[in-house]
């Protein structure tokens, strides 16, 4: 399965995954309802490793890029 990685400009790393994805965080299983996971970029997110939004008021800038890992 192909895995897609996009790095939005001034934001979060973007992951799209299909929906119901199982996600193991420090021991705790999660089940992803959406088909996308934000990951944190800026260091300023409250929940990491997922964005909160924080970059926004961080006034994060980064340019935007994509991966596509075909493991
Ligand atoms: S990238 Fe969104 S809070 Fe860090």
């Amino acid at each position: 399965m192909k895995v897609k990685l996009r790095l939005r400009e001034d934001g979060p790393l973007v992951i799209d995954l299909p929906a119901g994805t199982r996600l193991r965080l420090n021991g705790e299983e999660r089940v992803l309802e959406r088909a996308k996971l934000a990951l944190c970029r800026c260091g300023r997110s409250e929940n990491k490793p997922f964005c909160d939004g924080a970059h926004k008021r961080a006034g994060f800038r980064a340019p935007a890029g994509e991966l596509e890992l075909d493991p």
